[in-house]
């Protein structure tokens, strides 16, 4: 296999880092708890919007970077079910952000072939968003690059009992049996179809929890807890995640794959 890092780089090409730092293959989808934009803020005296509003910029850097490194879904956790208990102006500007975001980056996101999905439950969503979600994957439906995952109003206990509903009503339509109910139907019933498991879970922040994200689909997933506060995640942070990715051994209930 030809290592990324043996490329030689002509004098006047541009300083930029090797594709990928190791000659493993990258995760095929990384998923991103985005913590600690309000300590961010708050180290700095500044108001917690302040980290919100750099954690978008963070967050268009890890699009690039993921690109970059060639992974090829990206999942975000943009606002949980249970964000809505902050207070009522931290939860106004984060709508507001989402909101931005859409309008100011959609086309540029568009242009870099990049697929939106969305996870998280749309009902309870105002119009104006729910709208601007649905045009965001409408738009971007048939890219072929980086699938964009935004986590948005999700929680992954809701997400299945969403999936449980869903099943269930397929039973009493008549159009599924009740023993035809396996791990695949349950997947197969989550919010987005079609997109693999997480290999990697990246939390900034330093936090060891999950918060209710992707409770199902990470069962196998490698946990990877980064000190930085999102507002500072970049490029390096992102590659040094997946270098700690790589240097685990995944056995998946099974035997070690790796030599010793
Ligand atoms: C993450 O940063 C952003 C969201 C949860 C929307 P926080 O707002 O949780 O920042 P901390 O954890 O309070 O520092
Ligand atoms: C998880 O972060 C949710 C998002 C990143 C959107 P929180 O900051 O809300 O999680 P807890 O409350 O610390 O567990
Ligand atoms: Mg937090």
């Amino acid at each position: 296999m030809i290592s990324d890092s043996q490329t030689v780089a002509r004098p006047s090409a541009p300083p930029v880092a090797p594709a990928r730092l190791t000659s493993s293959p990258p995760p095929a989808h990384v998923a991103i708890i985005m913590d600690g934009n309000g300590r961010w803020a708050a180290r700095r005296g500044l108001p917690r919007v302040e980290g919100h509003r750099r954690g978008v910029e963070a967050v268009r850097r890890a699009v690039r970077a993921a690109t970059e490194l060639g992974v090829r879904y990206l999942t975000i956790y943009a606002f949980s079910s249970e964000n809505w208990r902050r207070p009522a102006a931290e939860v106004s500007d984060l709508m507001g952000l989402l909101k931005l975001f859409v309008r100011r980056d959609l086309a540029e996101l568009d242009a870099a072939n990049v697929r939106v999905r969305i996870i998280g439950d749309r009902q309870g969503l105002s119009s104006d968003i729910a709208g601007l979600l649905t045009e965001a994957e409408e738009r971007t439906c048939r890219n072929t690059g980086l699938t964009l995952v935004i986590a948005f109003n999700y929680g992954g206990r809701q997400e299945i009992v969403r999936a449980a509903r869903r099943l269930a009503e397929a039973v009493a339509a008549g159009r599924l049996r009740p023993e035809e109910i396996d791990a695949e139907a349950v997947t197969g019933a989550l919010d987005a179809t079609g997109i693999p498991d997480p290999d990697v879970v990246i939390r900034t922040s330093g936090e060891q929890r999950l918060s209710n994200f992707l409770t199902w689909q990470t069962a196998y997933a490698e946990y990877v807890v980064l000190p930085e506060f999102w507002p500072d995640f970049d490029r390096a942070a992102f590659a040094a995640a997946i270098d700690e990715y790589h240097r685990r051994d995944r056995r998946f209930g099974g035997l070690s794959e790796k030599a010793g």
